[in-house]
Formats: structure tokens, sequence, C-alpha cells
């Protein structure tokens, strides 16, 4: 077997590793399995192209491209390991325009290389305008893709604000720069000039940023998996330039499988898909953000404490502020505590709670909180009426009330946990400060609300304090209306 078979062989084989990661990755017991077969199939991705390389060069480009790896993979490995996991939708999101950039590159040098050599005989004269389109929408989407990954890490790391941009006429604008880059694609593939390069690059970066700027918050989840999607397509048409069937393979998977997440996550936050992805089409700035409205009731950790002791059931719906303050811990020690009091502890988790899909169950995993206490939106939002306590420990736009009250919110159509409707509601918070969608929450300002102001981990530490001494008994099996004492 020639070194070139064996390089197509093993890409093919890591093609197969890259089906079976994301099979692995779409349940719980099987995704470290999934995690494997990915660093497997990537590892004989890079070996397998670096041998190819090594047919067609010589030994000097075959050195770069190793050192290159090496210096990637070392970058990759110091950032995986220092990243805090509420900072892991915006590391996804850098490395998103780095496949963008890369796209952008290798078609800007396909472009370049034919333009000074001819193609060599690489590619047939009948499929040179093939070619050219190739570059064309390989740069488009590159750029696009880009700037789009670049804006979405600025809003996610919170160093510009996550309010949508509202320019006048933002839907014309999309679309006319959408039948601008056709006309374009068309006359570069009758006649490619530099010019028309530099304009669809241009164009492509102006249009990527202002796609997602026009996106609010709330539906930035929805734009992180399809920044993945375009990020998929970008490798792909870089893989069509390089004449690389692996990449097409890899980019086409990346490509759909991040498109059908995006369309699952418009379905389970009532978007729509066409409007999420043409950069918010439709939907309107926030307004006041962060107005008040109305009175708010403080509680101090000792009432919350003497709340919970009485409590018959109790839900906690975890969301971002819990990651930030690193709370899972105290959050499963308070879990064990109450149970051991015979008091129904569960929890709500929304589908888009903190900043990446499953954060919330991740963390409680992660302090070994049992899974079959931990429900789903749809399985708890009917018990809420039925709960003694509602303890909200760091979330804020997945209980927001105006998201089915307020035909109006930004947020509106927007499933919640409908925490409203227990008898009591504790909101672990440390200020009236909004979400992340930049709403205010009228559930702060209910009856049957209180706010516990401080650090979410600080202000659970005290209430188990408050509790008592800890009694290390087993937890008691839930009981149903047995301890309620009101
Ligand atoms: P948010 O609406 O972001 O609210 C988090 C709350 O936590 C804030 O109100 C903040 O209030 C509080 N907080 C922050 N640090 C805290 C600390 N140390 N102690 C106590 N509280 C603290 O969170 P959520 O309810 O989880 O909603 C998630 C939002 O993020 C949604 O809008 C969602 O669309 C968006 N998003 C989600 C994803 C995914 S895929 N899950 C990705 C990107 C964006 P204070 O500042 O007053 O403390």
């Amino acid at each position: 077997m020639t070194s070139m078979t064996a390089s197509r062989a093993a890409d093919l084989v890591a093609a197969l590793l890259f089906v079976l990661s994301l099979a692995g990755l779409s349940r719980h017991r099987t995704s470290r399995a999934g995690v494997v077969y990915g660093i497997v199939g990537m590892a004989l991705a890079l070996a397998a192209t670096v041998v190819a390389s090594a047919q067609s060069v010589s030994a000097g480009p075959v050195a770069l491209i190793l050192l290159a790896t090496v210096i990637g993979a070392a970058a990759g490995l110091w950032r995986a390991r220092r990243v805090e996991m509420t900072q892991m939708p915006e590391l996804i999101a850098v490395l998103h325009s780095f496949v963008g950039l890369a796209a952008v590159l290798v078609g800007w040098n396909s472009y370049l290389e034919v333009e000074a050599h001819g193609s060599r005989g690489r590619i047939a004269a009948e499929l040179i305008r093939i070619h050219h389109a190739e570059v064309f929408i390989g740069v488009f989407i590159g750029a696009v893709t880009f700037t789009g990954s670049v804006v979405a890490y600025l809003k996610l790391s919170a160093r510009i604000k996550s309010r949508p941009l509202m320019l006048p006429g933002k839907n014309a604008l999309n679309l006319g720069a959408l039948a601008l880059f056709v006309v374009l694609t068309v006359w570069f593939t009758v006649s490619p000039g530099l010019p028309l390069m530099v304009a669809v690059t241009v164009l492509a970066l102006a249009l990527g940023w202002h796609l997602v700027a026009s996106i609010g918050g709330g539906d930035m989840p929805v734009v992180v998996s399809m920044l993945n999607s375009y990020s998929g397509w970008a490798a792909a048409a870089a893989g069509f330039l390089l004449d690389n069937n692996l990449l097409i393979v890899t980019g086409a998977l990346v490509g759909s499988s991040g498109a059908y997440l995006s369309y699952i996550m418009c379905q389970a936050m009532n978007r729509s898909f066409l409007s999420v992805i043409a950069g918010g089409f439709g939907i309107e700035a926030p307004p006041g953000g962060d107005d008040e409205q109305g009175e708010h009731r403080e509680i101090r950790a000792h009432e919350a404490a003497e709340l919970l002791a009485r409590a018959r059931s109790v839900v906690i719906t975890p969301g971002y502020g819990m990651a930030v303050a690193q709370a899972q811990h105290p959050v499963a020690e308070l879990t064990r505590r109450l149970r051991e009091r015979g008091v129904e502890v569960r929890f709500g988790v929304h589908p888009v709670a903190g900043r990446l899909p499953g954060h919330m169950n991740v963390l409680l995993a992660e302090a070994k909180v049992p899974y079959d206490i931990v429900l789903e939106m749809d399985e708890i939002n009917d018990d809420f009426a039925d709960t003694s306590v509602v303890l909200v420990i760091g979330a804020n736009d997945t209980v927001n009330p105006s998201a089915t009250e307020d035909p109006a919110s930004p947020i509106a159509g927007m499933p919640v946990l409908r925490v409203w409707e227990a008898e009591q509601v504790v909101v672990f918070k440390r200020s009236m400060a909004s979400g992340y969608a930049g709403v205010q929450n009228p559930l702060f300002f209910r009856e049957n609300s209180s706010m516990l102001f401080g650090d979410a981990k600080q202000s659970v530490e005290e209430i188990l304090r408050a509790l008592g001494p800890d009694t290390g008994r087993e937890p008691a099996a839930p009981e149903r209306g047995v301890t309620a004492a009101r």
C-alpha cells in the first residue's frame, strides 16, 4: 500500500470516528467514549495530512506543518486546562473565528495561486469557473463566520453590550448584502479579479458583524450553535479548495449537526429559526432594560433557613450565577441536609440556563447531586403550583414571567420555569441587575418573592450554618406532605 493510499484510508477511518464521536456525545453515558473517538479521529486526521503533504512537498514545509501543529496543540491544551466552565461558550466562539479565518486564508491563497501560476493542470479548464465560485463562496462563508464569532465572543465575555444593535433598515441591509453577494459571485466566476475578491471579503466581514450584533442576548445560545454550523460549512468549503475529502466530510458533519442543534434550540425557546439566523429579523430592542418595576422584599439567610426547615417541598432552579459563584457544592450539601429532614428537594433545569447547553447538569453532576432529582423544565413546570419554596440560585431570564405575560417583551414566547406559581420564591443574586438578555424581571417584585442578596455560594453556606449541625444521616425518601408545619 502506498503512503498516499494509507493516508486516504486513515481519512476514511477518521471520518467514521467523527461520526461515532457525534453519536457518543448525544448521551450522558456515552459522552466520554464520544470525546475519545473525537481525539483519536483528530490525531489520525492530522497524521494523515502530514503524510499526504510529505508526498507532494519538500522536508521544509513538512517541518513547518509539524511546528504549527505542536504550537497549536500546546496553545489549545493550555487554554482548555485554564478555561472556566462559565467561559466555555466564549472559547468556542473564538475557536469558530479561527475556522472562519482559516477558510478566508485558504480561499485567498487558492485565488492568488491560480492567478500567479495558473491551475497547473490541477483543475481542468472546463472546471475553472467552478473553482472560482468555490473560492468566492469559501471566502464569503469564512469571513461571515470570522466576524460573527468575534462579535459573539465580545458579547459572551461582556466586552460589549449583549443588547441587539438596531440599525435603521437592518433587514434590508442583510438582504441587500446577500443579493450583492450573489451578483458578485456570478461576476467573479465570469471574470475573476482582485477588486472583486476584496469586495466580497469586506462585504462578508461587515455582514458577519452585523448579523450577530443584531441578535439579542436571549438568542445567543442559538447564535453560538449557528456559528458552529457556519464554521463547519467554512471548513467544507476549504476542503473543496484543498481537494481534501476529510475536510469536506468533517465540515459537512459540523455544519449539519450545528444547524440541527440551532433548530432544536429555536424550538425549545419558541424562536423562529429563520429570524434568528437572519440576524434577529423582526426582533425589537428591549425597552427600558434595567428599569425597576416596584418594591422588592429582602430576606436574610437565617430567615430563608427557617422557611426551608418548615417546607414540605423545595425546587431549586439554578442559573448562570450559580456557575459564577461556584455554589454547586454547598447547594448539593443543602439538598442533602433538607432531604435528611424529609423535605422533598428537586431541581428544575432550563434548557438554556447558564451559558452553554447542559451547563447546569454538568455542575450538578460534578457536585454529585443525584440524577433522578434533576428534572428538565417540561418535567417540573406543572409542579411549581404545589411547591412550598423555590430557590432561584443565580437564574434570571429563565424564570422571567414577562416571557409568558408580556407580548412586548424581547423574550416573549420563550418557555420559562414558572417559579412564581410556588408559595414562596427566594431569589439569590447580588443586586437588582437584569440577566443576560438585559430585561428586568417582574418576578423580583411579586408578593411571594424575596431577594437574598449576596454571592450565591456565601448565601447558601450561611443557610447551611443557620440550619444547624449536620446529622450525617442518609437522606430519607421524600414523603409528600408529611412535614408541612406552617
Ligand atoms: P442570567 O439571566 O444570565 O442571570 C444570571 C443571574 O445571576 C444574574 O441576574 C446575576 O445577577 C446573577 N449572578 C451572577 N453572579 C452571581 C453570584 N456570584 N452570586 C449570585 N448571583 C449571581 O442567567 P440564566 O437564568 O441562567 O439565563 C441564561 C441566559 O443566558 C439566557 O438569557 C440565555 O439565553 C443566555 N445564554 C445561554 C446560553 C446557553 S446555551 N445556555 C448561551 C449564551 C447565552 P447579579 O449580577 O445581580 O448577581
